[in-house]
């Protein structure tokens, strides 16, 4: 899985990319009950689920795409939107929401230019929201891919992004 993730930072050519998906389906049989088990090897391959990549696994499947799309939507792990190459998950869990979390969002959205579930155009940031990320006595707190800044307000953000290219 890992080195798919790898893989998947666009090193690989489309064609690379779905004959490895192919693969992906030959080695889980074809199976509809190891459907989520692809669509995880999907996104590790592509960084995301796209339509085209939804409609060749209906397609190599024989599944209607319906069945693909509900899989997709129930979980929350899968995302058919490219993601950026940092993931800025603001916490608004009770503590943070207390203490000034939904003011450092609000200027978050204005500095990045997106709305919470969105992508830079450039890639650089995906904005998320959080419901607690256990620096509870530190609030409010923003994680930036696996770095948690503490104690953050609108003045600090700034200085934060520019941490992240
Ligand atoms: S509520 Fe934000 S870290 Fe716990």
């Amino acid at each position: 899985m890992e080195l798919l993730k790898e893989c998947s930072t666009a090193t690989l050519s489309d064609d690379e990319q779905f004959a490895m998906l192919r693969q992906v389906i030959d080695d889980y049989e074809r199976r509809e009950s190891n459907l989520i088990q692809i669509l995880h090897m999907a996104q590790a391959i592509f960084g995301f689920l796209p339509e085209d990549v939804l409609h060749f696994i209906g397609t190599e499947m024989d599944l209607p795409m319906s069945r693909i799309h509900g899989v997709v939507s129930f979980y929350s792990y899968f995302t058919t939107l490219p993601r950026g190459r940092h993931s800025v998950q603001v916490c608004l869990g009770t503590a943070c929401y207390v203490r000034g979390g939904k003011k450092v969002l609000d200027s978050l959205k204005s500095e990045i230019g997106i709305d919470v579930g969105q992508t830079t155009a450039d890639r650089r940031f995906t904005l998320e929201v959080k419901r607690c990320i256990g620096s509870c006595s530190l609030a409010p707190a923003v994680m930036i891919d696996k770095t948690v800044h503490k104690r953050v307000n609108p003045n600090k953000l700034q200085e934060i992004l520019k941490l992240y290219e």
